[in-house]
């Protein structure tokens, strides 16, 4: 009995476990500048907005979560994550049938490119197209976004949104597609079981495309696999 009170009450003192729930309307700025942050200096957001200035490409980022998070919302999923009470991270995904998701509504991308400029909203109209290309036609999980502040960053964060999205997944026995633009991401996506599907440069920023098989019989959620996903089909790759 004592020791069980002991190990709960050093749990609740640690305070240190991520709490990962669902977004309220009034999170979203808050979140978009979280993700603004978290996405600062990654290489294809470099190439997008080119621009050397960071408090530039925060403004921008920004403008492009807040147009992207109601969407998907509405349509897809948003996991945020709190560490100490405070916003720290979420993961933006699309369901297996949810992909492409529709375009924010016409006061938002007005908003958006008022925000970016005309040139960097065009800029990521390119990206997107060019990796709608490469996307799966299979229906998979997409996971769009996870990116957690920069001063929350190597908490655990991270790991325990992609667990809590992939054991979602894993109870329909759905598979999982994502890009990402950081090679050292790439370990980070292995260890949860998703294996390369490929390279492409975009906008000559280098993206990792990695997919997840769907859930075997009895593999526990996030379980590392061991062996590499079997092949399938791109629209045009
Ligand atoms: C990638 C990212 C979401 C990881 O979130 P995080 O909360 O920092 O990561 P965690 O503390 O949960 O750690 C996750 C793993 O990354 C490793 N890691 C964390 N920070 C690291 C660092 N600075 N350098 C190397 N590895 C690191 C951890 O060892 C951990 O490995 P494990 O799961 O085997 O234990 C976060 O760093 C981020 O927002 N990066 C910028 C945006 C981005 O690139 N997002 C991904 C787009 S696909």
């Amino acid at each position: 009995m004592g020791g069980d009170a002991v190990s709960r009450g050093d749990r609740a003192c640690d305070a240190a476990e991520p709490r990962i729930g669902p977004l309220s309307a009034a999170e979203v700025p808050p979140l978009a500048a979280v993700l603004a942050r978290a996405f600062r200096d990654n290489p294809l957001n470099v190439a997008v907005i080119q621009s050397d200035d960071p408090v530039f490409r925060i403004r921008c980022n920004f403008h492009g979560m807040w147009a992207l998070l109601p969407v998907a919302q509405a349509r897809g999923q948003v996991l945020a994550a709190r560490l100490e009470g405070r916003l720290a991270g979420a993961l933006v995904a699309t369901n297996p049938y949810g992909y492409p998701l529709p375009a924010p509504p016409l006061l938002a991308r007005f908003r958006c490119f008022w925000g970016q400029g005309w040139r960097v909203a065009r800029r990521w109209a390119r990206v997107f197209e060019s990796l709608d290309a490469l996307h799966p036609l299979e229906p998979l999980g997409y996971l769009g976004t996870l990116g957690v502040d920069p001063s929350l960053q190597g908490r655990g964060v991270g790991r325990a949104l992609l667990g809590r999205w992939l054991a979602g997944l894993d109870r329909e026995a759905t598979g999982a597609y994502l890009e990402t633009d950081r090679c050292e991401n790439v370990a980070f996506y292995e260890r949860s079981g998703f294996r390369m599907l490929g390279e492409t440069q975009v906008l000559g920023a280098r993206i990792w495309r990695m997919r997840r098989p769907a859930a075997l019989e009895g593999r526990a959620a996030g379980a590392v696999l061991e062996s590499a996903p079997s092949s399938s089909t791109h629209r045009g790759g």
